[in-house]
């Protein structure tokens, strides 16, 4: 198959053609979801929430991201295949960033990166996009923020923060980055954005005039019962029947009905 560049994504929004993003932090997985067609797949570091079962992101680790992220890219023929930098690998200098985005380029094989933050990190993305390594931006919700923030409220009601993050948005354009999340703002704030700016937006809780979706792969499976924002829409439940699975494997191994003649070895 015709592997997805980050030229492809953007000429996706010129031919009005919607980009498709999940997550994927391990080999098999990335698997499944590259061969179904995805155009994007994000190593997220919601893989600190989906596969280490912490609260937050902000205790991912370049060194855990590089393991996620070599692991999906290995799984991943045709998508592009982007990984986050985790809090605090691209805050403290420029060249810090520089570094680190390196090291996810040529450690873990990730085709580009992804950051979070506006005014803050701008020069830091042109520097990075200048060393010829393609950067998706991140505005809205920034779990990475969290304990700044206190909630994982809707961002951006108000209107100065609506007109931040319009200026935001611009600035990272500027800085040359070839996309950019939106997170859970206002639908008409993601739509006024997604009109302004000549890069693709990707939405999440940002509504349907995003030139592209994404969503947890884990959330989108039903694998995680207990959370169910409004903008999560629910493919399977996974939950179910992984538990069901396990169930009847439980209770075969106790009646001894597992394994039978055809399972074993003469
Ligand atoms: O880490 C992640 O999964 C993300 C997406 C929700 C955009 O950043
Ligand atoms: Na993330």
């Amino acid at each position: 198959p015709k592997k997805v560049t980050t030229q492809t994504v953007v000429d996706m929004k010129g031919d009005n053609e919607k980009i498709s993003m999940l997550t994927a932090y391990d080999y098999t997985m990335a698997r499944i979801v590259d061969r179904a067609g995805i155009d994007v797949l994000l190593v997220g570091d919601s893989a600190g929430n989906v596969m280490a079962g912490h609260e937050t992101t902000v205790p991912m680790t370049m060194e855990q991201m590089i393991y996620h992220t070599s692991c999906v890219v290995r799984g991943a023929e045709r998508a592009l295949v982007i990984a986050d930098l985790p809090f605090m690998s691209f805050q403290v200098t420029a060249n810090e960033a520089l570094t680190n985005a390196g090291r996810m380029m040529k450690e873990a094989g990730a085709h580009g990166i992804k950051m979070e933050g506006g005014k803050p990190v701008v020069d830091t993305v042109a520097k990075i996009v200048e060393a010829g390594i393609p950067v998706m931006g991140h505005l809205g919700l920034t779990p990475q923020s969290i304990y700044q923030f206190g909630t994982y409220q809707v961002r951006a009601k108000e209107e100065s923060e609506a007109q931040q993050l319009l200026e935001d948005a611009k600035a990272l354009e500027q800085a040359g980055c070839f996309s950019l999340v939106l997170e859970k703002i206002p639908a008409p704030l993601a739509a006024k954005v997604t009109s302004e700016l000549s890069i693709p937006t990707i939405g999440i809780g940002a509504g349907a005039e995003c030139d592209g979706q994404v969503l947890v792969t884990h959330d989108m499976l039903g694998l995680n019962k207990e959370f169910k924002p409004r903008f999560l829409r629910r493919y399977a439940d996974m939950d179910s029947t992984m538990t069901e699975a396990v169930q009847q494997y439980i209770s075969d191994v106790k009646t001894g009905d597992f394994p039978n003649k055809d399972e074993q070895y003469e």
